[in-house]
């Protein structure tokens, strides 16, 4: 098949959340198993044009002002801005970026602090550059697979396209995955003509860019299938549970990998001693250099925690059981960015003892990996979480998740005092920080057994997250995709 992805995030291009590391992973999987891919990306500030690379230079339509009620339409074309369209040729996918300066050639990616005012018009100019060059190209794709709210105004002017010139077999089929239902990419009634289209009939006054994107893609799909139930309800559904009920059969779950060669422990370089199943020396040696590293004593159970630290993630969580997590012997290391209030509150228990608690507040991709080695329980105590890719890593590197038992991690971690045989982790269920502490008790209780310990994160390392499954769903999502009239 020929797929063309529409993403906003592609490692190591761009990148502020998980999106990211799938939109990578699963398009190189795809295009290991034959199929033709592209990803297209913005060429963000950060980005450096590639050069030397195939370039198409594009006139791409713009809308430049809400339509007034009542206006004839004006003779002529509508007004057009150049793009640039950059193509990486890689082993097994090819990248393209869609250059614009004036929309992309800033500090963030969606803004910063609060969304750009014109994000409308960003991505409605990215979304056309995409159509455009892939109306040059020499085949259509089979398959348009955006993710997320940045997709949108894709997928929008593809089923406009369709909708003008008559579906043929050529139009390409219209999949988008929903990595997360908290962003919408609400565009209110005074920036929704940015988008260029007519604002959708019956709706709210604005463009909820994520439900139309829901509305136009023939098939539909969040990253497990925990959470795909999950979001059917108002409490998960973030808005959308009712446009997703809809879709019936056509909204499935597909529980994300994570890419084991990225993610080994047998040879990651940014640890201070590799190792694997079998034969876990190494991750002792991970264990005392991180300690080291961040003044803290290892005598006790290392807890980890990685990621943006906000509401989502469940941090507020672990910031109210942080004085418990110590006084039951335990060390805290959380790496991550977020909510300074509570960041300051858990620096605040930190300073009582300096030598129980660690924060490291910035994104540090090798900090990360030392400490999924390093610590003995990682925490993921999210409010809702469609898929996670901290506990597979976890999971690989020897490390035991202690979860809520919320979307991907209620699908990817057994709790081993309910199923000793089989269990890899620790969960609970109530968003409290009671119930945290208790599992956390539980998973002390664990770690003081050594054969037990050993048991447990045996079976977590012997796992196979690896993308090679999901990539199947997803080629068999495509197919059903394409079957559709
Ligand atoms: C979002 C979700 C997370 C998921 C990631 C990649 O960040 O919150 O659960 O793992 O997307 O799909």
């Amino acid at each position: 098949m020929r797929i063309a992805m529409v993403a906003s995030e592609c490692e190591p291009f761009a990148k502020t959340g998980g999106l990211a590391d799938v939109v990578d992973a699963l398009s190189r999987s795809l295009g290991r198993r034959g199929h033709e891919v592209d990803v297209f990306l913005p060429r963000y500030r950060a980005i450096d044009p590639p050069g030397g690379g195939a370039a198409e230079r594009l006139d791409v339509p713009v809308a430049t002002a809400p339509p007034v009620a009542g206006a004839r339409p004006v003779a002529g074309r509508p007004p057009t801005t150049e793009v640039i369209v950059w193509t990486i040729e890689e082993a097994d996918r090819r990248v393209r970026l869609v250059d614009h300066p004036a929309s992309f050639d800033r500090p963030g990616h969606y803004g910063e602090g609060s969304d750009y005012e014109d994000n409308g018009a960003r991505f409605s100019l990215f979304g056309r550059a995409v159509l455009a060059a892939l109306d040059l190209d020499h085949q259509r794709p089979d398959v348009l697979h955006g993710h997320d709210w940045q997709s949108g105004p894709a997928l929008m002017w593809a089923a406009a396209q369709d909708d003008a010139a008559g579906r043929t077999a050529q139009s390409p089929s219209r999949v988008l995955t929903c990595h997360n239902l908290a962003y919408h990419g609400w565009l209110p009634a005074d920036r929704a003509w940015q988008v260029g289209l007519p604002a959708p009939a019956g709706g709210r006054e604005g463009i909820d860019l994520l439900g139309e994107a829901i509305a136009t893609a023939g098939l539909v799909n969040t990253v497990s299938p925990t959470f795909a139930r999950e979001s059917l309800t108002r409490q998960y559904g973030g808005g959308l549970h009712e446009a997703l009920r809809a879709l019936g059969d056509r909204y499935v779950g597909i529980l994300n990998g994570i890419d084991t060669v990225l993610w080994d422990p047998a040879t990651d370089p940014a640890l201070a001693a590799n190792y694997g199943r079998g034969d876990r020396d190494g991750k002792e040696n991970c264990r005392a250099d991180l300690c080291a590293r961040h003044g803290l004593d290892p005598s006790g159970p290392i807890f980890g925690m990685v990621g943006r630290l906000d509401p989502q993630k469940g941090f507020d969580l672990v910031a109210a059981a942080a004085h418990q997590l110590i006084a039951m012997g335990g060390r805290l290391i959380v790496l991550g960015t977020g909510d300074a209030s509570l960041l300051a509150d858990l620096r605040a228990t930190g300073q009582a003892a300096p030598d129980r608690v660690a924060v490291i507040d910035r994104f540090d991709r090798d900090e990360a990996r030392r400490i999924y080695a390093g610590a003995d329980i990682f925490l993921m105590p999210s409010r809702f979480e469609p898929s996670g890719q901290g506990q597979l890593i976890a999971l690989r590197y020897g490390t035991a998740p202690l979860v809520r038992r919320t979307g991907g991690l209620a699908d990817t971690v057994r709790d081993v005092d309910e199923q000793p045989a089989t269990g890899n982790g620790f969960c609970f269920d109530a968003a409290e920080p009671t119930e945290l502490v208790a599992a956390a008790r539980r998973a002390v209780a664990a770690l003081a057994s050594a054969p037990r310990w050993a048991a447990l994160v045996e079976r977590g390392m012997a796992e196979d997250h690896s993308w090679d499954a999901p990539a199947a769903e997803y080629e068999a999502a495509y197919e059903r995709a394409l079957a559709l009239p």
